[in-house]
């Protein structure tokens, strides 16, 4: 059906009463909804939905790279083409029967920019019991015999009640590049995250749990990553907000970016080959003394 700006989007419904929405524009998931109808990502209210800007909020797919991390544009290209619909998809391994499979493929425009051929098939599916799950198989199908690199990264804006009340767990002590400090390499210390200001660190080789914990919600989001090593923070905070133009001044407080990425050590693939990065994504109560 069409979205904002008339934009085509397709909207899964899992029996219980959990939704998810897609635009074909980016293959971008904005909106995740639990069976109460309560939202669980952050689209901001300035979202632009035009091309060529990628939709502020929902889950981005960075490819074929994170950031900066190479000569292409911030976070690649794949979030701001338009991906088409395999209406004839592989079956769907679980017993979710929620799900559509998005395909991108290269134009000629795009091998100018980056000169490689590829299927990108990304399948998003609610599960019973509402969970997300996103699911990227990439492969190389280069004629010309040469392998391609690759970074990516499921750039996930939840939405929080409050960001001074948030915790993330699963990341304590691990090694992060901090992308404020020309991504120099630091260890975390101490406890689990919590947010007082801007903060843009890449963390390498993560586990593959890593939950959120919004006290004021009750709720906590758990993530579950496969092939996917490195996790993304981040949250403008207040002056990079006011920078956004896409973005409200104080929606920096209702938001929170926890990416599974792959950074620190990117794929390669040789033609043929295909790479596969998978997140599953549950919101759950969280009891009174969770965390505490
Ligand atoms: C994060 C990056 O993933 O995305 C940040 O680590 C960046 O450095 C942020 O500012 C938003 O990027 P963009 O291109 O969507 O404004």
């Amino acid at each position: 059906c069409k979205g904002i700006n008339g934009l085509d989007k397709v909207v899964l419904r899992e029996p219980r009463g959990s939704t998810a929405e897609v635009y074909l524009y980016g293959a971008h998931v904005t909106s995740w909804k639990n069976d109460h109808g309560e939202e669980l990502l952050f689209v901001s209210s300035k979202a632009m939905f035009k091309p060529p800007k990628a939709i502020r909020g929902g889950i981005p797919v960075c490819f074929p790279q994170f950031g900066s991390h190479g000569s292409l544009e911030q976070h690649g290209f794949a979030r701001n083409r338009f991906w088409s619909i395999d209406t004839d998809p592989p079956p769907f391994p679980t017993n979710s029967k929620s799900f559509i499979d998005l395909i991108l493929k290269p134009s000629e425009e795009d091998v100018q920019k980056w000169p490689h051929s590829y299927e990108f098939r990304l399948r998003v599916a609610l599960g019973t019991g509402g969970d997300l799950m996103l699911t990227s198989r990439i492969r190389n199908t280069n004629a010309d015999g040469k392998p391609f690199t690759f970074t990516f990264a499921y750039h996930t804006y939840f939405s929080v009640s409050d960001i001074s009340e948030v915790r993330v767990e699963g990341l304590e002590t691990l090694d992060y590049l901090d992308n404020l400090q020309n991504k120099e390499r630091s260890t975390e210390q101490g406890d689990a995250l919590t947010f007082e200001s801007e903060v843009d660190k890449t963390y390498l080789g993560t586990p593959t749990k890593i939950a959120i914990l919004d006290h004021e919600k009750k709720r906590t989001f758990v993530l579950r990553k496969d092939g996917l090593p490195d996790a993304v923070v981040w949250n403008p905070w207040d002056k990079k907000a006011k920078t956004m133009a896409d973005f409200g001044d104080d929606e920096y407080k209702h938001m929170l970016c926890v990416e599974a990425a792959v950074v620190g050590k990117p794929i390669t693939l040789k033609p043929g080959e295909e790479w596969k990065g998978r997140l599953e994504l549950s919101a759950v109560p969280s009891s009174y003394c969770s965390g505490q």
